[in-house]
């Protein structure tokens, strides 16, 4: 194979980022995984009059131009929430298709079928863009740290509600005008009530958990509450406390089940989350063998985004060249409890 022709489904801020990165890579995309990369076509919704940052012969708004061309193996998903995305997804992975998505709305609740999806396949599907930005999270927990029992995943998972909080505590700015400005730099979801009500970082949590915990966790048991009753009084009662204020994504596996909360914490601005600003992300994951290890980095936004989906699509080619399954064809998983917090 010399070269290897996908789609791009979606050309938004993560869309964009994908194919600018790809175009970065491209004169030595053969030495990185062995074949070139092709985009073959990208699907919009609406293709405007003019657009100068992608190729736009391209584009096209229609699903079946990808569908119904047997040259494209690999399609990367980017259009966020639930439908048309997981009938798209499950008709290219059924028809042998793998696919690459950064989609959390969708595989926080229907992550199972896609999995079994790819296997019944045997493509791959992956998604390594849906959980915290460009911080490589779930491969690590998928692969160099599954020979732990993970008991716990903790951390900050939003690069939104982050953004907000720093500028609020830092530069005394208001909630409205800080969210403005995540939504201008491409880090709000394109309806923001997911990221400051404190479900974006509770889609990523059950993934990450689902992951971590070889289990199925869906968004529904998981306990979230975001950060729009923060004031500025409260941040201020903080600081004169030495604290912050973080929005804090917890999933732990305990004796008694498996518990995933998400929720506006006061830490101590000695902990080391308290110094994790702006549209940062950390994770802290700790296992058995290993003990405590932390992740950071970009948690929203163009080109960290970017980062991880192509990451995935070089992964993938890799496995078409070699002709073999990434670690997303095994759809194993274990019943695990799960409590149920608040009501
Ligand atoms: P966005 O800027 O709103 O872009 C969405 C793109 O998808 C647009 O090009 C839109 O077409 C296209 N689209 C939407 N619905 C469509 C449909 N029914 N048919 C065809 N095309 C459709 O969104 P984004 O910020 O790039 O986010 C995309 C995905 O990445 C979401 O799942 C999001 O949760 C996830 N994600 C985002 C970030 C981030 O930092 N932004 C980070 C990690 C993951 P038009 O151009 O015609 O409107
Ligand atoms: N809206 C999300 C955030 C994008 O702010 O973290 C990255 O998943």
């Amino acid at each position: 194979t010399k070269s290897i022709r996908i789609a791009i489904m979606g050309a938004g801020t993560v869309g964009g980022g994908v194919y600018k990165l790809l175009q970065m890579r491209k004169s030595d995309m053969y030495q990185r995984v062995g074949a070139d990369i092709e985009i073959a076509k990208i699907l919009v919704k609406s293709i405007p009059e003019t657009r100068k940052d992608v190729d736009a012969s391209l584009l096209t708004e229609n699903f079946d131009d990808i569908m119904n061309d047997d040259s494209i193996q690999l399609v990367v998903e980017v259009m966020g929430g639930i439908e048309p995305a997981r009938t798209f997804i499950l008709r290219c992975l059924n028809s042998g298709k793998s696919v690459v998505s950064a989609n959390k709305d969708l595989i926080a609740v229907h992550g199972r079928e896609l999995l079994d999806a790819a296997e019944a396949n045997k493509v791959d599907f992956m998604f390594e863009a849906s959980c915290a930005g460009g911080i490589p999270i779930i491969r690590p927990l998928k692969q160099c740290l599954i020979a732990n029992e993970i008991t716990e995943i903790m951390g900050i998972v939003n690069g939104t509600t982050n953004y907000i909080l720093t500028k609020m505590a830092q530069e005394g700015m208001e909630f409205e005008e800080a969210l403005a400005k995540a939504t201008e730099l491409g880090y709000a979801e394109a309806d923001p009530t997911a990221d400051v009500e404190g479900l974006d970082a509770g889609r990523k949590m059950a993934i990450m958990g689902s992951i971590g915990f070889h289990s199925r966790i869906t968004f529904d048991d998981v306990y979230t509450e975001g950060i729009t009753h923060i004031t500025s009084k409260d941040i201020k009662y903080a600081k004169d406390m030495d604290c912050v204020i973080k929005l804090l994504g917890i999933a732990r596996n305990t004796d008694n089940g498996v518990e995933v909360r998400v929720h506006p914490t006061l830490i101590s601005k000695e902990h080391p989350l308290a110094s994790v600003n702006d549209v940062f992300n950390a994770v802290f994951v700790h296992g058995d063998a290993v003990d405590d290890t932390m992740f950071y980095g970009r948690g929203a936004g163009e080109m960290p985004t970017a980062s991880a989906v192509v990451g995935d699509v070089l992964e993938v080619a890799r496995n078409i060249k070699g002709k073999c399954l990434g670690m997303f064809g095994c759809t194993c998983y274990r019943e695990l409890p799960i409590k149920q917090i608040g009501d």
